[in-house]
């Protein structure tokens, strides 16, 4: 099958997702779409982020002929893909379902914290997925809205970044969860200082690592995984500032993109 998989997210931070499904499967090709132009979605609406989300799908479906579509954005996911699944014939993977599977695969699951934007917290699709996947289980939600902004500006080491993880995560520190559950497309990047609050007792887990899983096992068992001798290949597509995308994005995917185009929907 050598129909590329479509990944998207409002800008920069499902990069930390891209990042992870090359890596799981580097022979696969991608289509990553960022929606610069209109981030961000943590503040929006769910009519508003379903109906970009719904646009974007449209575009990758009709332009690139995707065998998936990878919905990297944790609150589009949140939002936007029960009516996403209901529209499309591909096969549609979300953020919230992979994490929620970890989870309850850990062998502590008695309590689980998770951390989003507030349209992702708001939502409650974290709450409501991992009441069904572990009965009994206390789940503690956060927003914490300031850790968007505090990545791009490359601020994720030293005494700011300790100080605003503090600053949210204090209640995690004084109860800790089981596991507690990134979710969100930027929140990886912040591991370190997360880990640095919450010391080794508390697993966390990463919405692309669990979502790249996933991926490789949806496509053998729908037959689409790509079995040529071609080796991988990623497109970049951006609805605004191919430059700042480039130069922002390094840090979330980890190593250079050559050319990103600017398109419009
Ligand atoms: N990509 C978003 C998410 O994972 C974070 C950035 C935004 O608010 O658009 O929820």
């Amino acid at each position: 099958m050598d129909r590329p998989i479509g990944v998207f997210d409002s800008g920069v931070g499902g990069l930390t997702v891209l990042r992870e499904l090359v890596r799981t499967l580097p022979q696969e090709r991608f289509v990553y779409f960022g929606d610069t132009a209109r981030v961000p979605y943590g503040t929006k609406s769910r009519e508003t982020v379903t109906r970009y989300a719904i646009e974007i799908a449209n575009h990758l479906i009709v332009r690139h002929d995707i065998k998936m579509l990878v919905v990297a954005c944790n609150t589009a996911s949140s939002l936007s893909l029960p009516v996403l699944r209901k529209i499309y014939k591909i096969p549609v993977v979300g953020m919230v379902d992979p994490c929620v599977r970890r989870a309850a695969a850990l062998q502590r699951h008695a309590s689980i914290g998770v951390i989003g934007t507030s349209g992702t917290i708001r939502s409650g699709a974290y709450d409501e997925a991992l009441k069904v996947a572990i009965p009994g289980a206390a789940v503690r939600s956060l927003a914490c809205p300031l850790f968007v902004s505090l990545v791009e500006e490359g601020i994720t080491a030293g005494v700011i970044a300790q100080a605003v993880v503090t600053e949210y995560l204090e209640p995690f520190r004084r109860q800790p969860p089981d596991s507690l559950i990134l979710g969100c497309t930027h929140y990886p990047v912040l591991k370190e200082p997360i880990r640095e609050l919450l010391g080794d007792g508390v697993t966390l887990i990463d919405s692309g690592e669990e979502a790249a899983h996933v991926v490789d096992i949806l496509l053998s068992e729908s037959d689409l995984k790509w079995r040529g001798e071609r080796g991988g290949e990623v497109r970049f597509l951006v609805t605004d500032d191919p430059e700042r995308f480039a130069a922002v994005g390094e840090r979330f995917y980890g190593g250079r993109m050559e050319t990103v185009e600017r398109i419009a929907l």
